[in-house]
């Protein structure tokens, strides 16, 4: 058996990169891998939901038993706020920001972006979900509480970024601007082992990743794109496959294995889409160009556009480069139909 490199270390050695940082982004991300195991515990448990109790109702304790995606909130931002190097968070399931305002948390250098359980709707039918986190440095003045301007950051300014896939094995896959490296969970002894050193997105691929049941309102320019991808030409390797989970973390971990493309575009009844820029696109995307893939709204990068609001959506086209400059492409030809 080879060397194994537990995540643990694979952090540890990695602080050499960041002389700077002094350890605190390592003791960040050593939150991150205990909240992840403590959540995928209790996502194994989710099927048994309806034997030992379901939502709404009461458990053995007496306490109410809460909704997953509320459970691993609190796991992730009290994993957070107990490691001292944060001094605010902002998540899908707040409406404003979190700030940590305790003697040490005041101090903290770092803020955190998450979607704390992405692909919520499959919970029920035992599909791979996940966790989407993005870290940035604070840009407001410490010691003190954590402001907007903290959260509201471009992608480009990600110094980590990362996303836990909760599947047929639980994987912490992350970045802190050095390449990508996927980690999965050996849940006989609970440790997180590097099993994906430096992840690519294949130069190609042949998968296409679209909620096509909204076809009748996608951008003209998306209409075009997937018939292209539906269209044979031996030599691009079409026509491509569709494979849609409904699952971000989901989709977009099989197509960095894989090579493909993801979109979620603007529909007629939301011109933005559906996803969150701040923490399920900028997160995705920073992993994206570390892995040799790209990730556009369509007609710009999306580590460059600038937020004004934490929770505002955007069009999204991630994965293998080719792919994404094709769709591109076809946006631009048809920019002048678009929703
Ligand atoms: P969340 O569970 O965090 O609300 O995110 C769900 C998102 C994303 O995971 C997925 O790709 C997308 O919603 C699916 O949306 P559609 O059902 O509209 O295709
Ligand atoms: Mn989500
Ligand atoms: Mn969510």
């Amino acid at each position: 058996m080879g060397k194994i490199t537990t995540l643990a270390e694979f952090i540890v050695e990695r602080q050499r990169d960041f002389p700077y940082a002094k350890g605190e982004l390592s003791s960040l991300l050593s939150a991150i891998r205990l909240a992840a195991k403590v959540v995928n515990r209790e996502v194994n448990k989710a099927g048994l939901v309806d034997i030992l109790g379901s939502h709404g109702e009461e458990n053995v304790q007496g306490e109410e038993q809460q909704k997953l995606d509320v459970y691993a909130n609190e796991k992730f931002m009290n994993a957070l706020r107990a490691q001292g190097e944060v001094c605010g968070v902002a998540s899908e399931e707040n409406d404003d920001y979190i700030v940590f305002d305790d003697e040490n948390t005041y101090n903290g250098k770092y803020v955190v972006l998450m979607d704390p359980l992405d692909g919520s709707s499959n919970i029920d039918v035992n599909v791979s979900i996940g966790t989407i986190f993005s870290i940035y440095r604070r840009v407001s003045p410490a010691p003190g509480p954590a402001t907007l301007e903290d959260f509201l950051q471009p992608g480009t300014e990600q110094v980590a970024a990362g996303y836990v896939i909760y599947g047929s094995s639980a994987m912490l896959v992350y970045s802190t601007g050095n390449g990508v490296n996927g980690f999965t969970l050996d849940p006989s002894i609970g440790v997180f082992c590097l099993s994906h050193p430096d992840m690519k997105f294949p130069e190609t691929g042949k998968i296409y990743s679209i909620n096509e049941g909204n076809y009748v309102h996608f951008p003209e320019g998306v209409k075009k794109y997937i018939k292209y991808c539906q269209e044979s030409d031996p030599g691009t390797r079409r026509p491509y496959t569709a494979r849609y989970i409904g699952s971000l973390v989901a989709d977009f971990h099989r197509n960095l294995i894989k090579g493909g493309i993801y979109i979620y575009s603007g529909i007629t009844r939301s011109p933005n889409g559906k996803l969150r820029l701040l923490y399920e696109c900028n997160p995705l995307a920073f992993l994206t160009e570390q892995a040799n893939g790209f990730a556009s709204n369509g007609f710009q990068r999306i580590l460059e556009i600038k937020p004004t609001e934490l929770h505002q959506r955007t069009p999204f086209f991630v994965g293998s480069k080719d792919m994404v400059a094709k769709a591109e492409e076809f946006m631009e030809m048809y920019k002048e139909q678009t929703v």
